[in-house]
């Protein structure tokens, strides 16, 4: 028997690829909920790529198969006839009704998605997906798209036929950052800079294994907690208000700690990229503590177990800093630690936290 999720293209397709295309997941290194807030973020690619093997057809039919589900036929629609189903294949529609939306010329197509981005870990893997799609059909079709186009084609799939009210800072990883150094974006402006890591960190990310069901609906909580608090301060985002507009203290609770956490958050991103530019990896590593204790108490988007997990990260030694990674509730922690321990502290922080939380933590980095 043929193990279905190595079905290569021509056996689903009866004719070969004509481009393979790819794309990485992310990790947020510090600012999280700043995105959409037109604030500062630093997210780093991982080294887990989707890629995407594709073939125009003649007609406007796309026939679209994922490894990661390995179903029986492809999924199958009509370009022009895109509409949500709840399912994967959504993410493809997303992004051909979003480049449809913009006027540029696409026909029907035969891919093929594989993918070694863990799904529901927080690593982004739906960017990944639109992205490597995005940059599969611009090679095809020969598309004049750069790649914040890309990004913000990958961002309105998102947000318009999927229908999660994310900010862009996912999609800006996938397309514009690389494994080995941060990307730091003002996601008002998508003005982006890489910075390499210290020469003397490396990170870990360990995935808790926890994948809370509310996510979402907290997330959109937040979000509208967030567009409050900006038009209650006169402001057209978070990312405008200054420290002296939060400390005179004129927003009720919840929307004071939500505020304050935005607000501080952009700072500390702002001297995060300090940091970097000075190779200075204790300096950062206080910073996702701090960004952490921020996500913790003012914007209440962390768990107890989430809490034990970084708690038992930054306890160890050679560990500069750990926080939560992404939307919240769940998911990955990142850590930056002493370059050459990474193997050795994330193999400790992931027995301990088993033992002492009974929980299943997985090791995506390194
Ligand atoms: C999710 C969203 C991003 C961002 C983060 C929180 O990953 O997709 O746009 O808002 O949460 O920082």
């Amino acid at each position: 028997m043929t193990d279905v999720a190595t079905t290569g293209f021509e056996v689903l397709f009866g004719r070969p690829p004509e481009v393979a295309r790819d794309a990485p997941g992310r990790v947020n290194l510090i600012g999280e909920h700043t995105d959409y807030n037109d604030g500062l973020v630093m997210p780093i690619a991982t080294p887990q790529r989707t890629r995407v093997e594709l073939a125009a057809a003649r007609s406007d039919v796309v026939r679209v198969w994922s490894a990661s589900i390995a179903a029986a036929r492809p999924a199958t629609y009509r370009l022009s006839e895109e509409r949500r189903t709840g399912e994967w294949v959504d993410y493809v529609q997303g992004v051909t009704a979003a480049m449809r939306t913009r006027g540029l010329a696409l026909h029907g197509f035969d891919a093929r998605i594989e993918s070694d981005v863990p799904l529901g870990a927080g690593l982004s893997s739906s960017a990944a997906l639109e992205i490597a799609v995005v940059r599969a059909l611009v090679e095809a079709f020969a598309l004049p798209i750069d790649a914040i186009e890309t990004a913000r084609i990958g961002h309105d799939a998102e947000t318009g036929l999927v229908g999660a009210p994310v900010g862009i800072m996912d999609q800006m990883a996938a397309s514009l950052a690389a494994p080995d150094a941060a990307l730091f974006i003002d996601t008002r402006s998508l003005e982006f800079e890489q910075l390499p890591l210290p020469s003397a960190a490396e990170l870990v990310v360990i995935d808790s294994g926890i994948t809370h069901r509310h996510a979402g609906g907290e997330y959109r909580v937040r979000r509208q907690e967030c567009v409050d608090s900006a038009r209650r301060l006169g402001v057209p985002a978070l990312r405008d208000v200054t420290a002296a507009a939060l400390a005179a203290g004129t927003l009720p609770p919840p929307l004071d700690r939500r505020a304050r956490h935005v607000v501080t958050e952009n700072a500390r991103v702002g001297e995060a990229r300090e940091a970097l530019q000075h190779g200075d990896a204790r300096r950062f590593g206080e910073l996702m503590n701090a960004s952490h204790r921020s996500m913790r108490d003012d914007f209440e988007v962390s768990t107890p177990e989430i809490d034990a997990l970084v708690a038992i990260a930054q306890a160890q030694p050679h560990v500069f800093g750990a926080r939560m990674t992404g939307g919240g509730f769940g998911g990955s922690v990142v850590m930056l630690v002493a370059r050459g321990a990474a193997r050795d502290v994330a193999q400790l922080v992931a027995a301990r936290y088993r033992a002492e939380r009974n929980g299943a933590p997985a090791i995506l980095i390194p």
